[in-house]
């Protein structure tokens, strides 16, 4: 899918934001990962209770202007660039669908599938054999769609958390190898 645009704007902590905060706050081990580290509210977070935090973004204008700064920020697609194994990986992903992509910070691509779906794929080779990927998506995808998919890339995923808001259901997914 080609991205028409980029807006520069930073994705403001939101309840999608605030719902996988609170489920991963009390998460801790060495190595974790933000793909899509937006405001760097979540990279933050992890901050406390790891020991290496690394929070990527595919938009370099908002990595350079994060309100809640953290160290070892990388511009790349998902995890594209890193070579490490991580104990826990979060994502807070663009889950909308759309037709086209003009907001990286919420659109999704066809049934909210696309971009989430490439994500997935560059982090798996990033995750520990005994780490655990969570990601957040929403009734306003295709989300049954990205569980099974995620399964045929060889992860066992399953939704750990739902939160109705009242234009949605926000859905957490926990991936293992
Ligand atoms: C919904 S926002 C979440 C921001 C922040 N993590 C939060 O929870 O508030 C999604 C973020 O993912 C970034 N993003 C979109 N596509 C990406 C990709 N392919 N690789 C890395 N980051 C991406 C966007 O620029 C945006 O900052």
């Amino acid at each position: 899918m080609q991205i028409k645009s980029l807006k520069n704007d930073e994705y403001p902590p939101s309840e999608d934001t605030f719902f996988l905060a609170n489920t991963i706050e009390n998460e801790k081990g060495d190595f974790a990962l933000d793909i899509g580290s937006g405001s760097g509210y979540l990279t933050k977070l992890l901050s406390e209770n790891f020991s290496f935090v690394v929070g990527t973004d595919i938009n370099y204008n908002v990595l350079t202007h994060q309100t809640y700064k953290t160290k070892n920020l990388i511009c790349c697609n998902s995890s594209d660039a890193l070579r490490i194994k991580f104990d826990l990986i979060v994502c807070n992903l663009p889950y909308l669908a759309t037709d086209e992509i003009l907001d990286v910070a919420t659109d999704g691509g066809v049934e909210g599938l696309e971009i989430p779906l490439k994500i997935i794929k560059s982090a798996i080779p990033c995750l520990n054999t005994t780490g655990k990927f969570l990601f957040v998506t929403s009734s306003l995808s295709n989300y049954q769609a990205l569980i099974d998919a995620t399964k045929r890339e060889g992860l066992r995923a399953k939704v750990i958390a739902k939160k109705k808001l009242f234009f949605e259901e926000l859905i957490i997914v926990e991936a293992k190898k």
